[in-house]
């Protein structure tokens, strides 16, 4: 059986850590899904206390990476800093290359640094030209490290809170043609996840997971999408 992803992305939302962490905590338990929490850097010590204290299953991820190493850059936070909290982290959302002018070379760097950090990277693509070049991103990559796990998620730009979500089939087409000559990556679908939707997506062979905006923000709604995951 595949493992599914279910990552949480809070955005740059104010959420109440403990309570979150402890309903969603009583659905993960003695389950084969691997759930993913990435709140702003601020609440990632907050968070990992909270795990610790429910002794949760949840793994953090952070929203973003500086794309250097430690040195002086202000207002960064690098990937030696985001790996004291979390093991993973968000590349290249489509918020942030259309908000920060975040370009191909900016998250190629971020990509780098995250693989030197020893974080898993889940690489945010929304059309087909950026899927291309992630292509030939992550084989540079895998020529130089190859024991690099990537995630890869599949998120258009017409679905992201929109409330209309990609067709499943489209999804898994796209799923089918990143893994298609990348080998060992896994591919999520994000853009309108819900609780009524997510399963037609994590049902499809190529898709392994999702990444979820607004509904992990709703604890309940939340619950249910690994429920019916
Ligand atoms: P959404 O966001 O679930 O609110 O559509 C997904 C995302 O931007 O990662």
């Amino acid at each position: 059986m595949k493992k599914v992803f279910i990552v949480a992305n809070w955005k740059s939302n104010i959420v109440e850590p403990s309570s979150w962490i402890q309903q969603t905590q009583d659905r993960t338990q003695n389950s084969e899904k691997e759930i993913i929490v990435c709140p702003s850097f601020t609440s990632l010590p907050i968070l990992k206390s909270c795990i610790f204290n429910h002794k949760s299953s949840i793994l953090l991820g952070a929203q973003d990476i500086s794309p250097f190493g430690e040195g002086a850059y202000t207002g960064e936070v690098n990937g030696k800093q985001i790996k004291e909290f979390a093991d993973y982290v968000i590349i290249g959302h489509s918020e942030r290359r259309k908000h920060f002018g975040e370009t191909e070379a900016i998250v190629q760097k971020k990509i780098e640094q995250a693989v030197e950090s020893g974080l898993t990277p889940i690489i945010c693509v929304s059309e087909e030209d950026q899927i291309a070049k992630i292509k030939d991103q992550i084989q540079n990559l895998k020529l130089k490290t190859l024991e690099t796990k990537t995630l890869i998620a599949y998120e258009p730009l017409f679905a992201i809170g929109s409330g209309n979500s990609d067709s499943a089939q489209n999804a898994e087409n796209i799923a089918y043609q990143i893994k298609n000559g990348l080998g060992e990556v896994s591919v999520l679908y994000g853009g309108s996840v819900n609780a009524k939707n997510v399963h037609d997506f994590t049902q499809m062979e190529h898709i392994d997971g999702v990444l979820v905006g607004s509904a992990s923000l709703d604890v309940e709604e939340f619950k249910d999408i690994i429920k019916n995951a």
